[in-house]
């Protein structure tokens, strides 16, 4: 392959002179999220947070910042936290990825920690509540929700302009035994 100095100018040569694999061709890949498989067709520098929302149609995680700073766009991988507007969704294959979506019964019934959040009236306009939610998730199965100083630090990730912190705290400390019992 011939090596021209556009391609060096936009660093697609290596320092051997080789051409690099070009991330922007289409990737396949399976994604499983939800319990549910995804075959889909991506730029290779498709965030996950752009493959919920604008190729699998999951809306529910939410766009805030898209620069790593808010919290909103947070999923769960297995049962880690992950920023998904940093992370690349072919980074997500072969794992359990969970949305907002995924975490009510098939017959309707709540999450206990949706349900906390519900009981507890820890939100106003809601856009932050899907990335909340499931990062109290994960606070709780870290072990970090001990105490309401420790939920403030683990949960500071999160933030919320309608500043229902009180209420989401409360709401974490309810929800807790009940995922114990789950
Ligand atoms: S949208 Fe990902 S951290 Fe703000
Ligand atoms: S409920 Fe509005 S930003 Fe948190």
């Amino acid at each position: 392959m011939t090596v021209t100095l556009l391609d060096r100018a936009r660093g697609d040569v290596a320092p051997t002179g080789e051409a690099k694999a070009d991330a922007r061709m289409p990737i396949n890949m399976k994604l499983r999220i939800n319990g549910r498989e995804h075959r889909l067709t991506l730029d290779g520098r498709t965030t996950l947070l752009d493959a919920l929302r604008e190729h699998v149609g999951l809306t529910g995680t939410k766009k805030g910042c898209d620069h790593g700073q808010c919290g909103a766009c947070t999923v769960l991988i297995g049962n880690r936290r992950v920023l998904s507007c940093l992370s690349f969704a072919m980074m997500a294959e072969g794992s359990e990825i969970t949305t907002i979506e995924g975490l009510a019964r098939p017959d309707g019934t709540l999450h206990p920690m949706q349900q906390a959040f519900v009981d507890h009236d820890a939100f106003q306009c809601g856009y932050c509540t899907p990335g909340q939610i499931l990062s109290a998730i994960a606070c709780v199965h870290e072990g970090h929700a001990e105490t309401d100083a420790q939920i403030r630090e683990y949960m500071s990730g999160n933030l919320c302009r309608c500043a229902a912190y009180p209420n989401i705290v409360d709401a974490i400390k309810q929800a807790k035994p009940q995922m114990k019992e789950a």
